[in-house]
């Protein structure tokens, strides 16, 4: 199989149109067997569900190389049910999960020569999503549904690989209490785009946006969980019903737990704590631990005692044991690796 000609080192995090996706559709109460096709445009309806009312969800996780010249992802399983519970709390029909991690498969085997090689540091990002695709103009769940997979290969979602990023506070919310933060919708990331932009415009990398009943508790970024190392060496991370079950994090909880032989705590973590850790890292399948170096609170700076210049130590062992169980240099555990071809 024969490469395509792409800078892999050089990637950023952004949309590639590759050569195949995968495409079911939803009509009568069934959903057709679905096809790998060229065209990577859609056509529907003005008044489409999607368009309208915002109803549409969608799931990320990656392909890599292994070591030994494997294809894999990591653990689309749990994609597969996280979506189901998004499409569950939006109304839409659920795409079965076998048939989900398949259509995953196919894509990614379909796309092979946009694979990263082992050791490029890209990887091939996949996207499912799903939407309302037939009219509705009464606020009500659409009849009609697409499911679709794409691949883009990626690099690193923050510029500047491993580099600690600085964060602020948020003033505004990404979820409400009891809404929609649990689960991957569009509309989660269309009420964070605002306060992404002008978060960037200040020159943050990121948004920490706090539980929006109480605003003293640490919820989430825009789009990965929070890691914490306290100072003797514990692994914290925020418990919260209204935060997105980022499939990362808890793969890294069983990590420090198993691997690293870290006590790890889940549970509510108070902003007044977070000047007491020693390190602080965002999880997510684009971020895969992204090291936080500075978090201001209006104009109050909390800088992590790990610093600007480079990943704390528990944090960069923890990088490095995930990256390893992915990339296939450190055994997984039993069913994290789906093996592709
Ligand atoms: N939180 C949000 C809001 C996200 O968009 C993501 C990305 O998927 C995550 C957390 C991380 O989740 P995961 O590790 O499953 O990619
Ligand atoms: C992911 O990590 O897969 C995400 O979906 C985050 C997104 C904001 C790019």
């Amino acid at each position: 199989m024969e490469k395509k000609n792409i800078d892999w080192a050089n990637l950023g995090f952004g949309y590639v149109e590759t050569d195949k996706r995968f495409v079911a559709n939803y009509k009568d109460g069934a959903w057709d067997k679905g096809a790998l096709i060229s065209d990577s445009t859609v056509a529907i309806s003005e008044c489409a569900g999607v368009l309208q009312y915002a109803q549409t969800c969608f799931e990320g996780l990656k392909a890599y190389t292994t070591e030994d010249g494997h294809i894999v992802t990591f653990r689309p399983d749990l994609n597969a049910a996280r979506m189901k519970a998004s499409c569950e709390r939006l109304e839409m029909p659920v795409f079965p999960e076998e048939r989900f991690i398949q259509a995953v498969s196919d894509t990614v085997a379909a796309n092979e020569a946009y694979v990263p090689p082992y050791g490029s540091g890209a990887t091939l990002y996949v996207r499912p999503f799903m939407f309302g695709s037939s009219a509705v103009i009464g606020v009500s769940p659409a009849d009609e549904y697409q499911f679709r997979v794409f691949t883009t290969p990626v690099g690193p979602y923050f510029k500047g690989g491993v580099k600690p990023l600085t964060i602020r506070v948020s003033d505004f919310d990404r979820a409400a209490p009891h809404g929609t933060g649990h689960i991957k919708a569009g509309l989660n990331y269309a009420m964070s785009l605002y306060a992404i932009v002008d978060a960037h415009q200040k020159g943050f990398d990121e948004n920490m946006y706090l539980d929006p009943a109480t605003r003293t508790k640490v919820e989430e970024t825009g789009g990965a969980n929070f890691l914490f190392v306290t100072r003797d060496n514990k692994v914290v991370t925020p418990k919260s019903d209204s935060i997105l079950p980022s499939i990362t994090r808890r793969s890294l909880v069983t990590v420090a737990k198993e691997y690293l032989g870290l006590e790890v705590e889940e549970r509510e973590v108070a902003f007044e704590e977070v000047k007491d850790f020693a390190e602080c890292g965002l999880c997510g399948t684009a971020a895969v631990i992204s090291p936080v170096g500075k978090i201001v609170d209006h104009g109050n700076e909390i800088c992590l005692p790990s610093g600007m210049t480079e990943m704390g130590p528990v944090t960069k062992k923890l990088y490095e044991t995930l990256t390893g169980i992915q990339m296939g240099r450190i055994e997984a555990p039993e069913g994290w690796i789906h093996v592709i071809k």
